[in-house]
This record gives structure tokens, sequence and C-alpha cells, in this order.
């Protein structure tokens, strides 16, 4: 009889799905009113030979479920803890957030990483309007009346509207001027902006930006600038020893004027920036005419400077190896996807620039 209850009570702790139907199992057999509690407690009836054989199957089967309600708690526990650390697991090599679908377009990438450069020189971001007019965008920056460089920038004029001939800024230079109109020397900013020329093929389009430089001082001199740029173009390309080669130039508004080359190597077609001895042009600069410091109300004998501007466009396609320039603007996605920039990456010095 025994027996049939230990199979009926061993198969009843096995059954048991979690730990409270285990428990309750556990009263039913063992409890104050379990059912060998309750044969426990005909043993005072029995003959005292009957008592000992009974008394002892009794405390053997009792041991018996009680380990074996032992084994099936500790299996219980030990499956419901797999099942916990199976659900909360935590892969910490995941991200920390989702990667955000957007992307910093190169162009405002490029911008960013400019002028953190040059602010980190002092230089502050002056802004100036894309329509302009003939004084500030020509006549200003010593481009007299019928001079043939008016016609190189490929001039959008805006419909005639009274005296003043409009036109969409053909570089960023329009900026100096309105600068010295309304700043005192000394003068240190950078112009970065959206500047139009009539132009379309492979290296030009009508819209394109440009990043402008101004120093004005007292004693600024072409060594300043020089400094200056190679500072830069080191800053910006990260490249160490990054060579610079300042060649005569010509632009109404400085004298003298300079191109600036940084060096590379053009080995097997591909492109690379350093000290290689091939050159690549990226800017234009000059110490200001004293005619454009005249013409602003800045006294040129006591006040020079220098200036520089160079094409946004063109430094980021060198830099991050863009091949053509009227993909910037043909607003595809899925070269957004591979040349954009994650917006979290936000250019600065310290973090360095180039990842
Ligand atoms: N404005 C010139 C251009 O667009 C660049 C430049 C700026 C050159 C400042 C010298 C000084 O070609």
């Amino acid at each position: 009889m025994l027996d049939a209850l230990k199979d009926e009570l061993l198969s009843m702790v096995n059954a048991a799905a979690d730990l409270p139907a285990l428990d309750e199992v556990r009263v039913n057999a063992l409890g104050k009113k379990g059912r060998i509690t309750g044969f426990m407690k005909e043993l005072g009836g029995l003959s005292p030979e009957e008592r000992k054989e009974r008394g002892q199957a009794l405390n053997a089967l009792k041991d018996e479920i009680a380990a074996a309600l032992d084994a099936r708690k500790a299996d219980l526990a030990s499956a419901h803890l797999k099942a916990r650390l199976e659900a909360e697991r935590v892969d910490v090599t995941l991200p920390v957030r989702p990667e955000t679908e957007g992307r910093i377009h190169p162009i405002s990438q490029t911008m960013d990483e400019m002028v953190a450069i040059f602010a980190e020189m002092g230089f502050a971001v002056a802004e100036g309007p894309d329509i302009e007019d003939d004084f500030h965008n020509f006549t200003a920056l010593n481009f007299p009346p019928g001079h043939p460089a008016r016609d190189m920038h490929d001039t959008f004029y805006l419909p005639d509207a009274g005296d003043k001939k409009m036109l969409l800024r053909t570089h960023t230079s329009p900026v100096q001027v309105r600068t010295m109109l309304n700043q005192k020397p000394p003068i240190r900013i950078i112009a970065p902006g959206r500047t139009y020329r009539s132009d379309y093929d492979m290296t030009h389009t009508p819209m394109f930006h440009q990043i402008e430089g101004l120093v004005i001082d007292e004693a600024t001199n072409m060594g300043h600038l020089k400094g200056c740029l190679v500072e830069f173009c080191r800053a910006f390309f990260d490249v160490d020893d990054l060579p610079l080669r300042f060649r005569p130039s010509f632009f109404p508004f400085t004298e003298p004027s300079a191109e600036v080359d940084i060096g590379c190597s053009r080995k097997g077609g591909e492109l690379k920036l350093g000290n290689y001895g091939d050159w690549l042009e990226i800017l234009g600069c000059g110490m200001v005419h004293p005619n454009v410091l005249e013409a602003c109300g800045i006294d040129s004998t006591k006040y020079q400077g220098f200036a520089f501007g160079m094409g946004v466009e063109r430094v980021a396609m060198l830099k991050y190896g863009i091949p053509d320039l009227r993909t910037f603007f043909e607003a595809d996605l899925r070269w957004l996807k591979h040349y954009g920039f994650v917006p979290l990456d936000i250019p600065n010095i310290a973090q360095g620039l180039t990842r």
C-alpha cells in the first residue's frame, strides 16, 4: 500500500510545473494534514511490533519524498533562473542606440570642419546675402566697370529693378566688404556660404560653396597669411607635413595675390596628399588691395590685411574621395548614405576631424 502511495507522490512531485505547484504537493504529502502525516498519526493505535516496522517504513517514505521534493525544487529553480537569464540577456556589443537613418551632407560636414579649425585660431563666422548688388560683389572689390575679370565670373544677373544692378554673388568676397563697412579693425572673420556662376560640367555647378577668410590689423603681413593657411591645410587634411606652394597670381582685390597648391601624388591614377613632389591647386589668396580698404572706409596707410577664398566642394572631394562634383546636388539617397556623416559625429579639433 505504501508503495502505491510512494509512486503516486513521486509522480506528483515530478509533474509539478512550478514552485507553487510543488509546494502544494509538499503540503499534500508532508503537511499537518498530509497523507504521510496522516499515516504517522495512526501509528499510536498499533502494537509495538507493528508500530516499529510501519514507523520505519513511513520514515523511509517521508525521507524519500522530502528528498524528491528538494531535488525537484532545485531543478525548477535552476530552470527558472535559466529562463530569466535568457529573457533578460543584454548584448553589450550592440550600439547604445539604433543608428539614425539621416545623414549630414558632406558639404555641411566639411564647412563645420573648416569652421572648427578657424574658430580655434580665433576667427568669427560672418554672413552676407546670396543676392548681392554690383557694388559689393565687384566695384568695392576693385573690379572697375568693364573690367574683364567681371566676365570671367559668369555672373547670373537679376532682371533690372531700378538703379541697382542685382546679381547672385559669384564669390564670398562681398562678405569681406560688408564686414569692413560694419566693423572696425582688428577684423578676423571667415564667411562660408553659397555662391553662383553660370557654368555646368564635371567640375562646375551653377551653385557651389566657398569659404572666405579676412584678417585686418595694423601689422598683418604675408607671413601671417602663409602660417594661417599652412596650419589650416595640415589640420583639415590631417597630414602633418603637407607642403604648400604659393604661386603668384592675380585677383583685383588683392595685391600681391597668390594661388596655393598642396603637395600630392598622382601615381597609378590614385591621388594621395603629402610631400610627393606633385602639386594640386586648392585656393586663392593675397594681401587686401589698398583700394578695397579705402572703398570700405578703412585707412590703408594704417591698416593692412590678408584674404583667402576656397571652394568647399573642391576640398571635400579631395578629402573624401568624391569623384564628381555634380553628385553633391543630385539628392540621391544612396549617394548620401555612402558619403554622408552620422549626425552625432560633430567635428571638433580634440577628437580629430577625419574619421
Ligand atoms: N574670390 C576669389 C574667387 O572666387 C577667391 C579669393 C578670395 C582670392 C580672397 C583671394 C582672396 O576666385
